[in-house]
């Protein structure tokens, strides 16, 4: 299959707001009104966060949103301790997991290297590798996207990945690595800003 580039519309710049409202000034919630977050918002932050690139198009990320009172009720009962309260006062919480077996999609979602399924079937470490990146990244578009919806998000791994699996996706080949709360923050809802890394000690110029 061969590809010609095509032009784009023109580029322009976020204003000052918005990036204050997805970096600067978005914080890390862990603690929450407990007003639910309808399925039709849930919904429309994927399909802005699914827009992210991923290596070779492959999108290994995948999500359940738990929203349901017993699903949320079943979560905090499996995540833990101190991760109970953040998810009980949340409107909901995406449980994020990588597919062991994304590739099978490459001939849909990269049909340039449609190949790349029957390759990465045999090398599963650099398909765990491609698995791993990918959809940490895209776990990291989620959480903008719940940013641009003018909602809060809350990331936590404090679970035991196998159990959340097993009561969440079973049957799936997935398995779960993190998950996010999403909602509206309660009046005092983060921990006082942490430092981030001086430029001069994560930055060089070459
Ligand atoms: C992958 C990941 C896992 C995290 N796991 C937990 C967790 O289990 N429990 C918790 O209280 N916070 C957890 N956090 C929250 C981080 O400590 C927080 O995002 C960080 O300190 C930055 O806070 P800020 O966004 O308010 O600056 C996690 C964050 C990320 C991105």
């Amino acid at each position: 299959m061969e590809y010609r580039l095509e032009g784009l519309p023109p580029l322009q710049e976020l204003d000052p707001d918005g990036r204050e409202l997805l970096f600067k000034g978005g914080r890390t919630v862990y603690a929450f009104d407990g007003r639910p977050v309808p399925v039709e918002t849930l919904q429309s932050i994927w399909e802005l966060a699914r827009w992210g690139p991923t290596s070779a198009n492959s999108q290994p990320l995948r999500v359940v949103f738990v929203s349901s009172p017993e699903g949320r009720q079943r979560l905090a009962d499996t995540v833990n301790r101190g991760n109970r309260g953040k998810v009980l006062s949340a409107g909901a919480t995406a449980l994020l997991a990588t597919d062991d077996r994304f590739h099978e999609h490459m001939p849909t979602v990269m049909p340039l290297r449609p190949d790349f399924r029957e390759l990465w079937e045999e090398d599963v470490e650099t398909r765990s590798e491609i698995g791993r990146l990918s959809a940490a990244l895209q776990a990291g578009y989620l959480i903008l996207a719940v940013r641009a919806h003018g909602l809060a998000a809350g990331p936590f791994s404090g679970f035991d990945p196998d159990e959340i699996t097993a009561e969440f996706m079973p049957d799936t080949g997935w398995r779960a690595f993190m998950g996010i709360n999403i909602g509206y923050p309660a009046s005092e809802a983060a921990l006082p800003r942490l430092p981030r890394m001086d430029v001069d000690d994560v930055v060089r110029w070459a």
